[in-house]
């Protein structure tokens, strides 16, 4: 092993990341972004269900796994979907054997039966022999690489024609100060072995002057929060580097995939920073990527980059679009019962999207067709239940409100459409 590979196993060896507790697995799941299951269907399964992939289930593959956060979730919400493995396994892959000792830890908290562990890195999946996995993981890892298009390329070689990978690379803008402190550590740490630099790193941070980058980035806060492994991922990294939106694009090219949507996806809408009317015309007009840099530049506060990938060739697959009446929306972490319940009473939402707190205003009616959404009825079969309850509402005109309140309620990835096929 190289070098420089072996001092960032030592690391994670040293300080898994993020710090976790399986027991803390009896009281709370944790999600996010990559890798929900309702976000793979919408942005790598064009809004199917995963239980009709041709082999009737996702095979998933969580590289860089870590301390489990991303292969708990994609396995948990698997299970949920029925007994035996029904929705499908995860292989999880990490090279550090601490991390995945805290990992099935947590899959053993919560009687989890579809995880396999395996010890190893993912450079070496191409001769590992695993059968292509139709959905992939790759949360904080690429960036940690040597090479990371090498890591893209790894994992690709392992993935089905029509599967797709959810990623996580760092931001660059949002993580302004990071790199400067970085060094200034390492200048000062010299040969100290790892606690000792730890220590010796707090002391520097805490007596940062008020113009030092990293203490104005509002954004950060891993090393505020206390644990150790978090002020080491961010600090002490020996290998880390972060990306503009436009460098993504180009790495994610560079392995023969495109990207199918960033999360939140508001958050990547320049719209969402610009209020002067010219100026947003202006902006909805440039090539998709460019809109995606532009919100990047304007934001300023994207720390990390979460996106899904498919295949160029893919053209069936990727991020589900438009409003067909067989469509099946699905309210991602949120009940509809009580979403439409707050909507009754003001159909203003607030909400923060790229550092920005803003407030949302949703179409009349939206309550109604709200509380319709359930993860398995079709935009037709709410439209009928609509016009049986008496709202006179043509389908040109559900459309329309549905489009609207999609525009709100997707751009903060909270509406999503991933029930598939129902008719
Ligand atoms: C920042 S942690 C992210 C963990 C997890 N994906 C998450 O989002 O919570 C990075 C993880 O990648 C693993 N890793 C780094 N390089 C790797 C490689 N070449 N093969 C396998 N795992 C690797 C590290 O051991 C570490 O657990």
């Amino acid at each position: 092993m190289a070098d420089g590979d072996a001092k960032v196993q030592a690391q994670y060896e040293a300080y898994p990341y993020p710090a976790r507790e399986p027991g803390d697995e009896a009281h709370r799941l944790i999600t996010g972004s990559p890798s929900h299951l309702l976000e793979i269907e919408h942005f790598v399964l064009a809004g199917g269900r995963a239980q009709d992939l041709p082999k009737g289930n996702l095979r998933a593959l969580v590289a860089g796994g870590g301390t489990g956060d991303g292969a708990i979730m994609l396995a948990q919400q698997l299970a949920d979907r029925g007994p035996n493995s029904a929705g499908g396994s995860v292989t999880y892959l990490d090279m550090s054997t601490a991390s995945l000792a805290v990992a099935s830890g947590r899959a053993e908290a919560r009687g989890l039966t579809n995880i396999s562990f395996h010890h190893g890195s993912l450079l070496d999946l191409p001769k590992m022999g695993w059968e292509p996995f139709d959905y992939i993981d790759c949360c904080g890892v690429l960036h940690h690489l040597a090479v990371p298009g090498e890591g893209l390329a790894a994992l690709t070689s392992v993935l089905t024609e029509q599967g797709g990978l959810g990623l996580m690379l760092y931001g660059e803008l949002g993580r302004t100060g990071v790199y400067p402190a970085q060094r200034a550590i390492a200048r000062l740490r010299g040969d100290e072995p790892a606690d000792e630099g730890l220590r010796l790193a707090r002391r520097l941070v805490a007596g940062m002057p008020a113009g030092n980058w990293l203490k104005r980035n509002e954004h950060l806060s891993d090393h505020l929060a206390g644990d150790d492994a978090g002020f080491h991922d961010l600090l002490l990294h020996s290998r880390d580097r972060a990306y503009l939106v436009g460098e993504i694009a180009e790495l994610v090219a560079g392995a023969d995939l495109r990207i199918t949507g960033f999360l939140p996806p508001g958050a990547y809408d320049p719209g969402s920073y610009i209020d002067d009317p010219e100026l947003r015309t202006r902006a909805a007009a440039l090539p998709v990527v460019e809109r995606w840099a532009l919100a990047e530049e304007m934001s300023g506060a994207m720390k990390t980059h979460a996106f899904y990938a498919v295949r160029q060739g893919n053209k069936t697959g990727g991020a589900a679009t438009g409003f067909a009446p067989s469509m099946v929306p699905v309210l991602r972490e949120m009940s509809a019962e009580r979403l439409a319940a707050s909507l009754e009473k003001s159909p203003r939402l607030s909400a923060e999207l790229g550092g920005v707190a803003r407030q949302f205003e949703l179409p009349e009616g939206a309550a109604a067709i709200v509380a319709l959404i359930d993860g398995r009825r079709s935009l037709r079969q709410i439209h009928g239940r609509l016009r049986a309850g008496g709202t006179k509402l043509a389908w040109p005109e559900f459309e329309v409100k549905f489009a609207a309140i999609f525009a709100v309620l997707h751009a903060l990835n909270l509406l999503l459409f991933a029930g598939g096929k129902a008719v």
